[in-house]
C-alpha cells in the first residue's frame, strides 16, 4: 500500500484564541476538498478543544505536542493520553527535540509516552534526530537508531508500526538551515533499512516525515524524495499561506 503523505504543523508554544481563529480560518479557506495528503495541526494542549471545534468538517486532523507517560494520578501539571483522546484529538508528538533537550526526556521515557499514546487510541509521532556535533562526528545513524530502538526494545516492532516517525535534525529546527533533500533522503532510507531488519512490511509501510526549517521554497524537493513521506513543520505552520503552500507542494 502506498504511504499517504502527512503534513503536520507543530505550533509549539505560540498563539492565542484570536490568532488560532485567524490561522484556522485562513487554512480552511485555502484547503482543497480533494486533498490527497493528510493534514494535521499539533496545538498547545489548552487550545485543543478550540482547534477541534474549528476543524470540524474540514478534514484537518488535530494533535497534541506532548503527553504524560503515566495513566493518571498525582502528577501535577501533566496531561494524560486519555485526556487528549477525550478532547477528540487523534495524534500526539512524542520526544520532540525540545522536550528531550529542555525537559530532559530520555529515550526510555519517550518510548513509554509512545505506548501511552497508543493505549489511548492516539497515533504517536516519534520525533528523532541528531545534533550538529553528532552529525559532525558521523554519529547520525547511531543516534537515530538508538532513539527508535528505545521503542522497539521495550514494546516491539508491532507497536512501533502503529506510529509515525519524524526525522528532525536538531541543527535544522528553527534555524532556517534545512537538510538538503539528499541528506534527508539518505537518513530516511537508512531508517527504513533499519526497520526492515525487524520487519520488512513495517519498514515499507512506516511513514517517515522530515522536519527542520521546511518551508514553501524547499518543501517540494524534500517531499519528492522516495523515503520522505511528509513534513513536520514548526515556524511555517504559523502562517496559513505558508502551511497551505507546503500542503500543495505535497500534491
Ligand atoms: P521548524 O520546526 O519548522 O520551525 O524548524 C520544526 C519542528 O520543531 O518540528
Amino acid at each position: 500500500m502506498a504511504r499517504q503523505t502527512l503534513i503536520a504543523g507543530n505550533w509549539k508554544m505560540n498563539g492565542n484564541r484570536e490568532f488560532i481563529n485567524e490561522l484556522m480560518t485562513g487554512m480552511k479557506q485555502q484547503l482543497d476538498a480533494n486533498w490527497q495528503s493528510e493534514v494535521l495541526v499539533c496545538a498547545p494542549a489548552i487550545y485543543l478543544p478550540l482547534v477541534i471545534d474549528l476543524t470540524e468538517d474540514s478534514g484537518i486532523k488535530v494533535g497534541a505536542q506532548n503527553l504524560s507517560h503515566e495513566a493518571q494520578g498525582a502528577f501535577t501539571g501533566e496531561i494524560s493520553g486519555a485526556m487528549l483522546a477525550d478532547t477528540g484529538c487523534q495524534y500526539v508528538l512524542v520526544g520532540h527535540s525540545e522536550r528531550r533537550s529542555l525537559y530532559g526526556e530520555s529515550s526510555a521515557m519517550v518510548a513509554d509516552k509512545f505506548k501511552a499514546a497508543l493505549d489511548n487510541g492516539l497515533v504517536p509521532v516519534l520525533c528523532i534526530g541528531e545534533t550538529l556535533e553528532e552529525r559532525e562526528n558521523d554519529a547520525t545513524m547511531d543516534v537515530v537508531k538508538a532513539q527508535i530502538d528505545a521503542v522497539l526494545d521495550q514494546y516491539g516492532v508491532s507497536t512501533l508500526a502503529k506510529g509515525v516517525i519524524a526525522y528532525e535534525p536538531v541543527w535544522a529546527i528553527g534555524t532556517g538551515v534545512t537538510a538538503s533533500p539528499e541528506q534527508a533522503q539518505q537518513v530516511h532510507a537508512e531508517i527504513r533499512e533499519h526497520l526492515a531488519q525487524f520487519d520488512a512490511q513495517v519498514a515499507d509501510d512506516m511513514r517517515i516525515l522530515y522536519g527542520g526549517s521546511m518551508n514553501p521554497t524547499n518543501a517540494e524537493q524534500l517531499l519528492a524524495q522516495a523515503d520522505i513521506d511528509g513534513g513536520l513543520i514548526g515556524g511555517a505552520s504559523l502562517k496559513a499561506e505558508q502551511f497551505i503552500a507546503i500542503c500543495k507542494a505535497a500534491g
